[in-house]
């Protein structure tokens, strides 16, 4: 017997405004047909003046509860992965837990950039099979549009706003690879490449906010390598495998780093859930938007075997295989 974070339930929320290439392109030197082929992004959505991350956290926590069937004072741990939260401190989660009126537990902010959902996912695995928590909340949320240089087309193009949320239950469950809940996490790091993507700003150094800068080649260069060793770590670990797997939910990033990934593990492509094309990257908050998008359409199903993988800046990279 072992204790497992089974998923009772995910939600999501987007701003309402869509922000499509065409109207980029309006307004600076780009094209849809550039953006497109190099990113397979068509449109995202973009947080209106006075929404916050805490605002998007709060309504996509909500979704979650609510198709969790769960009263919101069960929960005793929200682990909320963003790199654009509301202010330097306090954590926007625990603007999220007093906005879901929770006044028990803990409630912290998790930053590593795009891979912030799978660490807060591992986190909050971790917590609650150690036996210190009961019931989390996993939530990525993220207003990547207040940080970017609207100027600069090499970066304002790629990304969104938005917000995704999971509860997850500690449940006794067997201990094999045919239990429900997360089956294995794997986290890494390296920080010999954090001038490759960073913000120009911070609390520390320039007493700013600082806009998102980017290598996007030498991103894009590791990107595949990175992702595709530490899914095989995970197939390892669990001796499930690119057959046995029911749904990849990579983060969205970039449609051409999501095929060579699937494309060098063999996961078919009937398998990869996309979402890039219409939520841009989302960075925190992309898996658990495309983890919400295929569970609402049907795709994603209980006791299906989903495969959930990030990388973004510093770098920091994921991945974790859940059974629905
Ligand atoms: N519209 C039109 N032209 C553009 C744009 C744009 N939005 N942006 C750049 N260009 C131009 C460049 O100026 C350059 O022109 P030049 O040849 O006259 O100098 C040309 O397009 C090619 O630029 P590259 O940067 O070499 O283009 P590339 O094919 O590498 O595509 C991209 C750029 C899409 C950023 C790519 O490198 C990439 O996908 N990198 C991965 C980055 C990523 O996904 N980051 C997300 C965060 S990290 C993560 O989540 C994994």
């Amino acid at each position: 017997m072992t204790i497992r974070s089974v998923v009772l339930g995910c939600g999501s929320y987007l701003p309402q405004r869509v922000v499509t290439n065409a109207e980029l392109a309006s307004r600076i030197e780009t094209s849809d047909d550039w953006i497109v082929q190099r990113t397979g992004i068509r449109e995202r959505h973009v947080a209106a003046e006075g929404e916050f991350t805490s605002h998007l956290a709060i309504n996509a926590a909500r979704a979650a509860l609510a198709a969790a069937d769960v009263d919101p004072q069960s929960i005793d741990l929200i682990v909320l992965g963003t790199s654009t939260p509301d202010n330097t401190f306090p954590a926007t989660a625990v603007a999220v837990q007093d906005g879901l009126g929770i006044h028990h537990g803990a409630a912290f902010d998790l930053q590593a950039v795009c891979s912030g959902f799978v660490y807060a996912l591992a986190t909050a695995d971790n917590f609650l099979r150690s036996g210190s928590f009961k019931r989390a909340l996993v939530i990525g949320a993220e207003t990547f549009s207040r940080i970017l240089d609207w100027n600069d087309r090499t970066t304002c193009v790629l990304f969104g706003d938005g917000a995704g949320a999971l509860v997850l239950d500690a449940q006794r469950q067997d201990g094999t690879s045919a239990d429900r809940g997360v089956l294995t996490t794997h986290l890494r790091s390296d920080g010999r490449h954090k001038a490759k993507l960073y913000v120009d700003g911070g609390p520390s150094s320039t007493q700013t906010v600082g806009h998102l800068r980017m290598e996007g080649r030498e991103v894009f260069k590791h990107a595949v390598g990175m992702i595709t060793a530490v899914i095989v770590d995970a197939f390892e670990a669990t001796g499930l495998s690119a057959e046995t797997i029911d749904w990849f939910v990579p983060h969205q990033a970039n449609k051409r780093i999501i095929d060579a990934s699937a494309h060098k593990l063999h996961i078919a492509p009937e398998k990869v859930v996309l979402t890039v094309d219409r939520h841009g990257n989302t960075s925190a908050a992309s898996i658990p938007l495309a983890l919400d998008v295929a569970v609402k359409d049907g795709r994603i199903k209980k006791g299906d075997v989903v495969l959930l993988e990030a990388m973004g800046g510093g770098f920091t990279w994921g991945s974790a295989l859940v059974r629905w």
